[in-house]
């Protein structure tokens, strides 16, 4: 039976009974209100009912706009969709309540899906200072708030490491239901997926591409010949086929498309393996590890 959020095999429940869709479309760069709303128009047409954004990315009005525009034309409303969006790291601290409520304000919805906290440092501090600790406490209390009303349906982290997290376990009342990381071949994390599948975390893969780079890799474009795929279906597969969510952020329909269409072929073990063996570590964002 179909759920809100389209086909169940195609999504995942998370620790607090919420359904989110295991494929959305990312936002990051995607701006201006033409630019966004077609993007959205596409997703939507194509089946997508997740969208990615933050406050950072200068796009939560544009999202919410184009969404508003949108859904009627699909015969969607508000309660179909799934929408994720981060606290800045400049807002990280006593600030959360707040900003977080400017969020959902721009995105012109009572409720927001999921709010993360991007970045585990406050912007303008050093990474190492043991004030960013205290900060993310705030935050996290701000967000379970916001949760206890009902304005914020799931809370989770952005770039959390296994020490970011489990202290978050130990001070936390509500557990974070998902944990949003750089995730692909050249960075593959199984300790922290194999952390976060133990503690009930939901992981969701940014980057899944590699940014665009590793669509031009010779492994992904081997295994993407062999099964008649092309390379961006191989790399989300990959993610996808270790229960990872995927977001990739794609601008035209074509790619839109495409980077759905991800749900009627599979890897077997050893083309997994093949994709990410002798990888060299390559990270497209920013390390997390050095922060306090
Ligand atoms: N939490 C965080 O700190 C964080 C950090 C980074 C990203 N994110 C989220 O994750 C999303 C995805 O990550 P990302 O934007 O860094 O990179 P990505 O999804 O790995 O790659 C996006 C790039 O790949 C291209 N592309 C997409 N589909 C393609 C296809 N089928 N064929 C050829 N090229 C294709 C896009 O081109 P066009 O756009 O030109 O079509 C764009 O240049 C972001 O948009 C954002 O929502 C979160």
């Amino acid at each position: 039976m179909e759920s809100v959020h389209g086909d169940p095999k195609h999504t995942v429940t998370l620790n607090n009974g919420v359904t989110m869709p295991l494929l959305g479309l990312g936002t990051f760069r995607l701006q201006g209100c033409e630019n966004v709303s077609q993007a959205v128009d596409a997703a939507l047409d194509c089946g997508y009912r997740s969208f990615d954004t933050a406050s950072v990315y200068r796009n939560e009005g544009d999202l919410g706009q184009a969404l508003r525009k949108c859904l009627p034309k699909y015969g969607l409303t508000r309660a179909d969709i799934f929408i994720t969006t981060k606290l800045a790291p400049v807002d990280l601290g006593n600030n959360a309540h707040e900003a977080c409520l400017r969020s959902i304000k721009e995105l012109g919805c009572d409720y927001v899906d999921l709010f993360l906290i991007h970045w585990p440092g406050k912007q303008g501090w050093r990474s190492d200072d043991k004030r960013n600790e205290k900060a993310r406490e705030e935050s996290w209390k701000a967000m379970e708030d916001l949760y206890r009303s009902d304005v914020i349906k799931a809370i989770g982290v952005s770039n959390y490491t296994k020490r970011h997290l489990s202290e978050l376990l130990i001070s936390c009342f509500v557990p974070p239901a998902v944990l949003q990381v750089e995730f692909h071949p050249r960075l593959p994390q199984l300790d922290l997926l194999d952390w976060c599948k133990t503690h009930g975390v939901h992981l969701q893969a940014y980057s899944s591409l590699g940014c665009g780079d590793l669509l031009k890799d010779d492994k992904v474009i081997k295994v993407a010949n062999f099964h008649g795929r092309s390379p961006s279906q191989i790399l989300l597969r990959w993610a996808l086929r270790q229960g990872v969510g995927v977001i990739p952020k794609a601008s035209t329909y074509e790619r839109i498309k495409e980077n759905i269409d991800v749900w009627n072929f599979e890897l077997n073990d050893e083309e997994a393996e093949f994709l990410q063996r002798d990888c060299i570590e390559k990270r497209c964002c920013w390390d997390p590890t050095g922060v306090a």
